[in-house]
């Protein structure tokens, strides 16, 4: 595929290098266009290197290809990114003054814009405007992401993640008129990692889970455009770029923080492996031993269940079920009382939850692995539905599902 990449004059341009690299990698031709201004931010010379392309910006290099009528004739899809207030305003009044917009009035192909600025410009009528105007032509227009933007503050206005942008390009050219993704506008809350519960200042009570699969599941949702917030736990990975880390040690600590952020989330995932127990007491100084004294015993009291508690709070609040989605996790390992599926159901019910998704672990599975098998089973009673391969692709089939589930339910406002 022929692909047209527009860069805009916005800080946001260097992410745009990876997406190139997205394009060149999935095998398309692509010719990078640079605005004046993006190359103030990414040089040509790293277009030109990335893309395997010439890059120009005027329309009067190699006049003899007329570029500016060429380009945008031979593009299969046309993206914009970061689509700065300027580029956006000047597409909607169908401005020409340089190559890139020539090529737009020349595209026959699909157009797809990936704003990126300061949430005052995003939100300015004149901006609004001209967002509306592009999309009434059938141009796409991704929503920008919400978070952390050039200086320290934050709100919609960032790039999306190049991976949100790629997975846009591929739907519309695969003819998808609905181009935004399947969890554009929701709120995602998921905890990951084990948590950790303090015996004195220096030894606790934990637990093997890696986080690998809440930091995959934070990608996926990331990826499908979600505004994702990943509560984490210990985690032996770090968290992604594109979310909102909040950091945790304690199963009281991760209560209060999946509380708070449940209140305004469409979708809550429990992947976190959280200690059911804690020390009745938390000594204040070192535990030593001694000779003189009987070898001290740890006293355990029960942790509150926190998914439990989101269910409750949720059908509490006169929020109908399905405005928010909860799902939680069960690692099963069946004994001889019952199977892993039949514990698994029996835990749905118990935890009220909607999606609970299983995993059946042994002493050498899944904790820390790169692989998973899981069965997802729904509290609406639909058939269970079995995903396995890399946790990659065992939470892209998670997400999924579960914008399948919220499907006929409108983001939150
Ligand atoms: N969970 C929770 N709060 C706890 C313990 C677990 O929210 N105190 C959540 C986990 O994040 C997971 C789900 O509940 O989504 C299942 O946890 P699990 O420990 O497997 O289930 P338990 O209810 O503890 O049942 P059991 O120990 O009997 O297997």
């Amino acid at each position: 595929m022929r692909i047209v990449l527009g860069v805009g004059g916005g800080i946001a341009a260097y992410k745009v290098a990876s997406l190139l690299r997205l394009f060149t990698e999935a095998g398309h031709h692509v010719t990078v266009i640079p605005t004046e201004a993006a190359t103030r931010f990414v040089g040509t010379a790293t277009w030109e290197a990335l893309s395997g392309n010439p890059v120009s910006n005027s329309v009067f290099d190699d006049v003899h290809q007329v570029n500016h009528v060429r380009l945008g004739h031979e593009a299969d899809l046309v993206v914009i990114a970061p689509a700065t207030a300027d580029l956006l305003a000047k597409a909607a009044t169908g401005q020409a003054g340089d190559l890139l917009t020539n090529t737009l009035l020349m595209a026959h192909g699909p157009v797809l814009f990936a704003p990126a600025m300061h949430t005052e410009m995003w939100q300015h009528a004149a901006t609004r405007a001209n967002v509306e105007t592009l999309r009434s032509r059938g141009v796409a227009v991704l929503e920008p992401a919400i978070g952390r933007l050039t200086g320290s503050d934050s709100g919609p206005g960032r790039l999306p993640e190049p991976e949100v942008i790629f997975d846009a390009a591929m739907a519309l050219v695969e003819g998808q008129s609905d181009y935004q993704l399947p969890l554009a506008g929701r709120t995602v809350t998921i905890s990951a990692g084990g948590t950790r519960e303090p015996l004195d200042p220096v030894r606790f009570l934990g637990n093997r889970s890696s986080g690998k699969q809440g930091v995959a599941l934070a990608v996926a949702a990331r990826n499908a455009g979600a505004t994702v917030r990943l509560i984490a736990a210990h985690m032996e990975v770090l968290p992604p770029p594109g979310v909102d880390v909040i950091k945790v040690e304690t199963a009281l600590q991760l209560r209060e923080a999946a509380l708070a952020a449940a209140a305004d989330s469409d979708v809550v995932i429990m992947s976190a492996a959280v200690a059911d127990f804690r020390p009745a007491e938390v000594s204040s100084t070192k535990i030593k031993k001694r000779d003189d004294t009987a070898d001290p015993v740890i006293t355990l009291v029960r942790n509150p269940d926190i998914l439990h508690e989101l269910v409750e709070r949720r059908n509490s609040s006169g929020s109908a079920e399905g405005e928010q989605l909860i799902v939680g996790f069960a690692a099963e390992t069946g004994d001889s009382h019952g199977d892993v599926l039949a514990y698994a159901e029996a835990k749905l019910q118990r935890k009220g939850c909607d999606l609970l998704v299983v995993n059946h672990v042994g002493a050498d599975k899944v904790f820390g692995q790169d692989t998973n098998s899981v069965v997802i089973l729904a509290r609406s009673g639909s058939e269970p539905q079995e995903a396995s391969g890399t946790k990659t692709q065992v939470s892209a089939a998670i997400i999924s599902r579960i914008g399948f589930e919220l499907n006929h339910v409108s983001p939150r406002t």
